[in-house]
C-alpha cells in the first residue's frame, strides 16, 4: 500500500484506540510487525489551547518509520490549523477521525456525528488538505445508524475532497463495537473509489485476515482489539517470529512506559494491559485481584511473568 509517496511494507496496521495506542504500546506492536500504529485520537480543540496531557498523546518512538497522528473535531478552521501546527510536524499522515461513536463526542459534533453532516466532513477535509503537505486521511463507519447507512457516499465524498486514504470500520455509529462488520459495505466502498482503503474491524487471527482481504480487496488491515494483550499477534499475521516470548514482551511493554511517561501514570495504566495479557490463561482469576490492587508495577510483573510461566 502507498498513501501519498509512503510505501508500506507489511499493510498490517494497528488502529486507533484511545487509552491503548500510546508510543509504548504501539512501539511494541511495530517491533513485532505492524507497519505503523496510529496514536489515540487527539482534540484538535485542546492541541490549540496547548493543552500539556494532550501532548503527551503525540510522542512518538525511534521505530515509528511511519507516524500517524489521529485528529478529531468539527470546526473546519480550528482543524486546518492544526494540520499546520509545528506540534504535528513529525507526523507523516494525518488521520481525521469521522467514526468515533463515544456520547460525549457525539454530542459535541465530532467522530460519527460527521457522517450525518456529509457537506461540513467535506468542508473539515478540504480545509485540512489545503493546509498541509501531508496526507490527509479519514477513518469512518458503515452510517451514523441502521437507517442512514452512507459509507459508499461518504468514501466517494472523502476521495474528492482530497483524502489520500480511507479507513472503514463497517458498523454503524449505534452498533458501537457489538455484532459483527459487514464486510459487504466495505467491499463497496473499496469499489466506490481508487484511493487506498483500510479495512478495520474484527481481524483477530490469519482466518479472518485472509477472509477480509480476499472478501474486500483492501489495500490495508487494522487489528484493534485483536492486539490487546496480543502485539505477537501482527508476527503470527506475517508468519514471523516477533522475538520475544510472552514473559520478555511484557517487561518490554513497562519498560517501554518507563521510558516515555511517569511512574504514577503507568501504575494506572499497564494494569489493564497486564489483564488482557492474561486473557486465556486458566486459573488467572486467582492473581487479578493482586494485579489490580498491589502498588509496585514491578511486583505485579514479577506476579504476572511467574503465573505464565507456572501456566504455559
Ligand atoms: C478501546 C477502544 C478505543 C478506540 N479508540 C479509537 C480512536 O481513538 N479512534 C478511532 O478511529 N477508532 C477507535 N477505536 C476503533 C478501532 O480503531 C477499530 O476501528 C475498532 O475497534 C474495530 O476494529 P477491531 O475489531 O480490530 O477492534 C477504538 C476501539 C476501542 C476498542
Amino acid at each position: 500500500m502507498k498513501i501519498g509517496n509512503i510505501e508500506f511494507k507489511s499493510n498490517l496496521l494497528l488502529a486507533p484506540m484511545a487509552g491503548v495506542t500510546d508510543v509504548a504500546f504501539r512501539s511494541l506492536c511495530i517491533e513485532c510487525g505492524a507497519d505503523a500504529g496510529v496514536t489515540e485520537m487527539v482534540s484538535a480543540k485542546a492541541l490549540s489551547y496547548d493543552n500539556e496531557r494532550t501532548k503527551d498523546l503525540l510522542l512518538t518512538a525511534p521505530n515509528e518509520t511511519i507516524k500517524i497522528v489521529q485528529i478529531f473535531g468539527h470546526e473546519p478552521d480550528v482543524m486546518a490549523d492544526m494540520c499546520k501546527s509545528p506540534l504535528l510536524e513529525k507526523f507523516d499522515i494525518i488521520d481525521i477521525n469521522m467514526g468515533c461513536p463515544a456520547p460525549k463526542i457525539v454530542s459535541n459534533g465530532d467522530g460519527s456525528a460527521l457522517m450525518k453532516d456529509i457537506n461540513l466532513a467535506r468542508q473539515i477535509i478540504e480545509k485540512c488538505v489545503k493546509a498541509s503537505s501531508k496526507p490527509i486521511t479519514v477513518k469512518f463507519r458503515s452510517g451514523f445508524d441502521e437507517e442512514h447507512i452512507n459509507a459508499i457516499e461518504f468514501a466517494k465524498m472523502c476521495e474528492e475532497a482530497g483524502a489520500s486514504a480511507i479507513t472503514i470500520h463497517s458498523r454503524t455509529r449505534t452498533q458501537m463495537y457489538g455484532g459483527v462488520v459487514d464486510l459487504d459495505i466495505t467491499k463497496a466502498v473499496k469499489n466506490a473509489v481508487k484511493i487506498p482503503v483500510i479495512a478495520s474491524g474484527d481481524i483477530v487471527d490469519k482466518v479472518s485476515l485472509e477472509k477480509v482481504k480476499s472478501y474486500t480487496g483492501c489495500d490495508g488491515f487494522m487489528i484493534g482489539r485483536g492486539a490487546l494483550g496480543n502485539p505477537e499477534i501482527f508476527s503470527e499475521l506475517l508468519s514471523k517470529e516477533c522475538g520475544y516470548d510472552r514473559f520478555d514482551l511484557v517487561e518490554k511493554h513497562v519498560n517501554l512506559l518507563r521510558q516515555y511517561y511517569p511512574e504514577n501514570f503507568i501504575g494506572g495504566h499497564i494494569r489493564k494491559h497486564f489483564l488482557w495479557y492474561l486473557k486465556g490463561y486458566v486459573g488467572a482469576s486467582s492473581i487479578k485481584v493482586q494485579v489490580s490492587t498491589e502498588s509496585s508495577i514491578d511486583k505485579v510483573l514479577d506476579l504476572v511473568k511467574s503465573f505464565m510461566r507456572k501456566n504455559l
